[in-house]
């Protein structure tokens, strides 16, 4: 399976996002396009961003009534973006119908569904949103509903990706935000790792943001988490 790191752009503006990719001259990174910048500038920024030729991951987590997600899914399907999500907890109907309006535009997007997000620990998950037992097994959970729906994998904490594997097999890709150089900037996440130990722990794909955004040399760090996940 293809292996790759993916830059999280999380920025508030285009110009703020063009400016950014503008520093990467030798390569094309893979990018995810977030709540913040979808918002603030609608889907011609993910046109833009297609036309220079990124691959996109389009990060949005959908997660409503399965009819809504279906129509939404079917309009996002006409931007052609290489992987999109929606939340595991919407219910396998909810995924069914998401992947059905997905697919709909004729298009091979990627389908994976969020598990568990990185910012909530255990404590936060069995005593806020109510669901009970290990982070673990809840995630192996979602995960074989998320496969069981027909989606292509899941997004978790790289701590979990072996568990997904072990529990939908190798195939089944594990997406994984959460991903720190050594100690530093650990912000809001809780269940996090380096590049390198992610890629020993199964990750298919690494998502980095302010890592990456906020190092004095983008460019520089890129690679660094490029050369630590892919060897
Ligand atoms: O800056 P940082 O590396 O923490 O960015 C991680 C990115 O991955 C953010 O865009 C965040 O929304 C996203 N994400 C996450 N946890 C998930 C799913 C997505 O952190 N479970």
């Amino acid at each position: 399976m293809a292996k790759d790191v993916i830059i999280a752009l999380d920025f508030p503006t285009k110009e703020d996002t063009l400016a950014f990719l503008d520093l990467f001259t030798d390569e094309k990174p893979f990018v995810k396009i977030g709540m913040e910048l979808f918002y603030a500038e609608g889907p011609d920024i993910v046109r833009e961003i297609k036309a220079r030729g990124h691959r996109i991951f389009l990060d949005l987590k959908l997660h409503d009534i399965p009819n809504t997600v279906k129509s939404a899914m079917a309009v996002l399907a006409g931007l052609d973006v290489d992987m999109t999500n929606v939340h595991v907890a919407g219910t396998k109907m909810m995924m069914e119908w998401a992947l059905e309006g997905l697919r709909s535009g004729g298009r091979d997007t990627i389908l994976i569904g969020v598990t568990q997000l990185t910012s909530t620990d255990e404590k936060r998950m069995n005593e806020e949103i109510l669901i009970p037992g290990k982070m673990e097994d809840v995630v192996a959970s979602y995960a074989r509903l998320a496969e069981e729906a027909g989606l292509q994998g899941v997004v978790c904490s790289p701590l979990e990706a072996g568990i997904v594997k072990e529990a939908c097999g190798e195939d089944f890709m594990t997406v994984t935000p959460g991903i720190r150089f050594g100690g530093a900037m650990i912000c809001d996440q809780t269940r996090i790792t380096t590049p390198k130990d992610a890629a020993k722990g199964g990750s298919d794909y690494i998502v980095m943001g302010r890592p990456i955004t906020k190092a004095a040399d983008p460019v520089a760090a890129y690679k660094r988490a490029v050369k630590e996940f892919l060897g």
